[in-house]
């Protein structure tokens, strides 16, 4: 049952997104707006889940490491001697210090705090304290980096700051199985764009899983994916989404719609015609092409302002091939992106006025209602829910 006392959007005000989709509303404005909501968000939804912060790639080496932000927190994720994966707060426990500023650093022996020179080693233990010797009680042993559960699936790091959302595997529920076929582990990224952009997380997030505008702002996409074939999968997670066909002839998404680049590995039959389009909770966005795989990860910074990173990725042996060449795809999806930010701002803009009195769903927007009901489900649990545990009907198809 909803508890009420935990959401920080007034119930009743959610109530009408939880309708079927020929009778809900959209989420209220505060869900937009409001910098308490956000900040509850942040909490709730980031610190509490299971956030992705990068790509294995990004640490490589021993001791090369990446930082992330997750709600609130800073954190430092590195790659040990034992070549595990580890995160930690991004904290010297002697007083403090951020220990890292970089976004990425190679190797580079010890993590060496930059105000006194405590040193730790990859795994976080504190291997040296000048001057500490004559404390009484300090005990080094209990001095190391705090830890956060870090975890890797399909060649992405999830990280869960509060260490309360169990395994990463039980948070995803069946999501593994929707990438399997595209083998994400054996993926390299062969491209990367960031965008700040002026909009609330969750409305750029909707924007992802509808192509009912799709012929008014994207009219190089519908030449090579029909915007009305769209489906939604069923899911038993905390995501939604699904595929889309290509035109016929087409095997690709770029300004051509047709590639030299062969298929994914091992890909079936069906999936060399689609492209599939899934929003992980709370910050990934995977869209699964024959050829390549890319994702948006999302981090809210305002109510109205969102930093997206987009990153391309492809088979190792089709980038080591003579003449590759990945600026079709990214090209193409920069252009998509620029698009979309520019309209999801412009509901950012509008959707706050006095004089804007609601809004319906069309039958081209299950999957948003969807999601917003997800949303507003979370709210009301406090948490993230998974998809099927919304409680309304939904309808799957378009
Ligand atoms: S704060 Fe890090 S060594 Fe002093
Ligand atoms: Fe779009």
């Amino acid at each position: 049952m909803p508890r009420a006392t935990v959401s920080p959007i007034d119930p009743t005000l959610l109530e009408p997104v939880l309708r079927p989709r020929r009778e809900a509303s959209l989420l209220p404005r505060e869900a937009f707006f409001d910098p308490d909501v956000l900040a509850w968000e942040l909490e709730r939804f980031f610190e509490h889940s299971w956030v992705c912060v990068g790509r294995e790639e990004d640490a490589p080496d021993p001791g090369s490491l990446f930082t992330a932000t997750v709600g609130s927190e800073s954190l430092l994720i590195v790659r040990g001697e034992d070549a595990v994966l580890r995160c930690f707060f991004n904290v010297c426990q002697h007083r403090g210090t951020q220990l890292v500023t970089e976004r990425t650093r190679a190797s580079n022996g010890p993590l060496i705090c930059p105000y006194h020179s405590w040193t730790y080693g990859l795994d976080g233990r504190l291997r040296s304290a000048e001057h500490m010797s004559d404390t009484p009680g300090f005990d080094g042993a209990s001095c190391g980096l705090t830890p956060v559960p870090a975890e890797t699936l399909g060649g992405w790091v999830f990280v869960n700051v509060s260490g309360t959302a169990g395994s990463l595997t039980s948070y995803l529920g069946d999501f593994p199985d929707r990438i399997a076929r595209h083998r994400t582990g054996d993926l390299r990224r062969a491209g990367r764009r960031e965008y700040d952009v002026l909009a609330n997380w969750k409305g750029l997030s909707e924007n992802f899983q509808e192509c009912y505008h799709c012929p008014t702002i994207h009219p190089d996409l519908v030449r090579v994916t029909p915007y009305r074939s769209g489906r939604d999968d069923e899911t038993h997670g905390p995501w939604v989404g699904g595929p889309m066909d290509l035109a016929p002839g087409c095997t690709t998404m770029s300004w051509t719609g047709v590639t030299d680049r062969p298929p994914i590995t091992g890909l079936p039959a069906e999936d060399r015609t689609q492209v599939h389009y899934y929003t992980v909770l709370p910050n990934l966005w995977v869209s699964l092409h024959p050829d390549y795989v890319m994702t948006h990860t999302v981090s809210p910074q305002e109510p109205g302002r969102t930093h997206i990173v987009c990153e391309w990725l492809f088979p190792q042996e089709t980038m080591a091939a003579d003449g590759f060449d990945p600026s079709d795809a990214i090209d193409f999806w920069d252009t998509v992106n620029r698009q979309d930010w520019e309209a999801c701002e412009r509901v950012q803009r509008g959707i706050g006025s006095r004089g804007f009195r609601g809004g319906r769903y069309s039958g081209m927007e299950d999957t948003i209602h969807w999601l917003a009901a997800l949303f507003a489900r979370s709210y009301l649990e406090g948490r993230i829910v998974r998809a099927d545990q919304v409680g309304i009907e939904i309808e799957l198809g378009r």
